[in-house]
C-alpha cells in the first residue's frame, strides 16, 4: 500500500520505518528541511533502539522516502497519516495547530478520495473537527466531489522500545464507523495482525478517548504507589514488599507498580494534563485525574526534600553526583524529566552538580548549555570525585550493581539517595553507606 506519513517525530517515524519494513511504500514528510536531510544520509534525529537501521535499510530499498515536499507526499499516498505533535497550550489542554495545519495541507492537494488516519494524541473529537476542516478547504477549492474519512488510530509505543513495540503491538485500535476505511486501514496492518487478532474497532470518539484512558491509568497507577510509599516510610513498611504482595493479584498485575522519583516523558504528564482540561471544557471535574497529577509533582519533589532533610537545610556549596538525566533508561529524552526539577532545586539551594547519564548527556548540555552549577561527566565514576552525596533519579542498568567500595573511596562521605530502590537497604547499611530510598 502506498502510504504519507505527516510528521517525522516518535511516532511518525517510527511508524513509517515499521510500515516499510513490512512491504509498505512510504513516504515521510515535515517541514523541518534538516530532519529530512539527516534522515536520507541514514542518520536518525531520534535516539531509539534499532530505529537508525531500519530507516537505513529501508530508505536504500527504496520503500522508506523522506520529503518536505507537501503536495508531493500527498499526491502518494492512498492513506495519510497524522503523526504531528500535540504540545500542550498555556491551560495545559492539547494544541491542535499542527494537526490542523496538516489537515490543511492534505485537503489542499488531495486529487483523489483518502482515508486520513490520525495517530497524533489529541482530545475526543479531534477527527470531527478535522473532517470539518477538510471540507470546507476541499468546498473553497471546488472539490466537493472528492470523498474522505478521518480515522482514529491511537498509538501506543514506549520510548526506549518504540521499534519492537510497533513490529508487535499488543492492540491496534481503529476508530471509525465506515466498513470501507475499517477494510483499509485492516489490510495496511495485516502484517502485524497474525497469531491472534490485535485489531479492534470502535467509533471515531471512543478510539481518541482510549489513548487518554490507557495513559491516565497507567499514570494513576504509578501516583499510588507513590502515596502508598509516602505512607510506608511514616508507617515503618517497605513499598517494595507491598510492590509483591499486591502485584501477585492478577487483578492488579506487577507492570506499573513501582514507586520512584515520580512519572515524566512526553506522555503522562502532558496527557493527563490535556484530559483535566477536556473534563473542564465539559463541565466535569476531574478529581481523581488532578490528584494524580498533584501526587507526581509532589514525588518529583521527594529526593530533594530528603537530601535536604539529610543536611539540615544547608546545601549551599556541596556538590552532588547525579546518575541518569533522562525520563527512564533507554532514551536520551529529558521532557518532564524528575531529574531536572531535582537539579533545578539544587541550585536554588546553592549546590553544584555532577551528572552522568549513558545517552542524554547532549540533551542535557543543550536544555542547560548557561548552568555553571552544572559539570557532565563523560562516566558514572567521574561524577563521584568530592561529591558530599550520590543521587540515582534514572535506574539504567549501568547503575544496578556499582563498585561501592570505590564510590566510597571517591566521595566525601558515603551517602546515597536512590529514586529507584536499586539496592538492599541492609546490604548498604552492612556495606557503611547512608541510604536513602523510596518508600522503605
Ligand atoms: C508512555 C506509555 O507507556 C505509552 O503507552 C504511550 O504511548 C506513551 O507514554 P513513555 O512515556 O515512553 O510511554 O514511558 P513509560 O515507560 O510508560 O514511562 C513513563 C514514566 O513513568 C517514566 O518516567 C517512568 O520512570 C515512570 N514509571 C513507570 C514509574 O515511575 N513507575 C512505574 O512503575 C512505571
Amino acid at each position: 500500500m502506498r502510504v504519507t506519513v505527516f510528521g517525522i517525530g516518535y511516532v511518525g517515524l517510527v511508524q513509517g520505518a515499521v510500515l516499510a519494513e513490512v512491504g509498505h511504500d512510504v513516504v515521510c514528510v515535515d517541514v523541518v528541511a534538516g530532519k529530512v536531510e539527516q534522515l536520507k544520509q541514514g542518520i536518525s534525529p531520534i535516539y531509539e533502539p534499532g530505529l537508525e537501521n531500519l530507516v537505513k535499510e529501508n530508505y536504500k530499498a527504496g520503500r522508506l522516502n523522506f520529503t518536505t515536499d507537501v503536495a508531493e507526499a500527498v499526491r502518494h499516498g492512498d492513506v495519510q497519516f497524522i503523526a504531528v505533535g500535540t504540545p500542550p497550550d498555556e491551560d495545559g489542554s492539547a494544541d491542535l495547530k499542527y494537526v490542523l495545519a496538516v489537515a490543511e495541507s492534505i485537503a489542499r492537494n488531495m486529487e483523489r478520495d483518502q482515508i486520513i488516519i490520525d495517530k497524533s494524541t489529541v482530545p475526543v473529537g479531534t477527527a470531527d473537527k478535522v473532517a470539518l476542516h477538510v471540507a470546507s478547504v476541499l468546498a473553497e477549492r471546488g472539490r466537493a466531489d472528492l470523498t474522505f474519512d478521518v480515522v482514529s488510530n491511537p498509538e501506543f509505543l514506549k520510548e526506549g522500545s518504540a521499534v519492537a513495540d510497533c513490529m508487535r503491538p499488543d492492540r491496534i485500535v481503529i476508530g471509525t464507523s465506515s466498513k470501507v476505511s475499517e477494510d483499509v486501514v485492516r489490510e495496511l496492518y495485516a502484517p502485524f495482525n497474525r497469531n491472534h487478532e490485535k485489531i479492534i474497532v470502535m467509533d471515531v470518539r471512543s478510539a481518541e478517548l482510549t489513548k487518554y484512558a490507557a495513559n491516565c491509568m497507567l499514570a494513576t497507577k504509578i501516583s499510588f504507589m507513590n502515596e502508598m510509599a509516602n505512607m510506608a516510610e511514616r508507617l515503618g513498611a517497605d513499598i517494595e514488599m507491598v510492590r509483591q504482595g499486591i502485584g501477585s493479584d492478577p487483578r492488579i498485575g506487577y507492570h506499573f507498580i513501582y514507586a520512584g522519583a515520580g512519572y515524566g516523558g512526553s506522555c503522562f504528564p502532558k496527557d493527563v494534563q490535556a484530559l483535566i482540561q477536556a473534563a473542564e471544557g465539559i463541565g466535569f471535574d476531574a478529581t481523581l485525574l488532578k490528584a494524580v497529577e498533584i501526587r507526581n509533582d509532589h514525588q518529583k519533589r521527594m529526593l530533594f526534600d530528603k537530601i535536604s532533610a539529610h543536611f539540615f537545610g544547608e546545601l549551599a556549596g556541596k556538590t552532588f553526583a547525579l546518575w541518569g538525566l533522562s525520563f527512564k533508561p533507554n532514551t536520551d529524552d529529558m521532557r518532564e524529566a524528575p531529574s531536572r526539577v531535582l537539579m533545578e532545586a539544587l541550585w536554588e539551594a546553592g549546590a553544584r552538580v555532577q551528572a552522568f547519564d549513558p545517552e542524554a548527556m547532549e540533551e542535557a548540555r543543550r536544555i542547560y548549555a548557561d548552568r555553571h552549577e552544572l559539570s557532565l561527566c563523560n562516566t558514572k565514576e567521574a561524577a563521584l570525585e568530592g561529591a558530599d552525596a550520590l543521587i540515582i533519579v534514572t535506574e539504567w542498568q549501568l547503575f544496578k550493581a556499582p563498585d561501592f567500595e570505590f564510590i566510597k573511596s571517591q566521595m566525601r562521605a558515603p551517602v546515597i539517595f536512590d529514586g529507584r530502590n536499586l539496592f538492599d537497604p541492609v546490604r548498604m547499611s552492612k556495606k557503611g553507606i547512608r541510604y536513602y530510598s523510596i518508600g522503605r
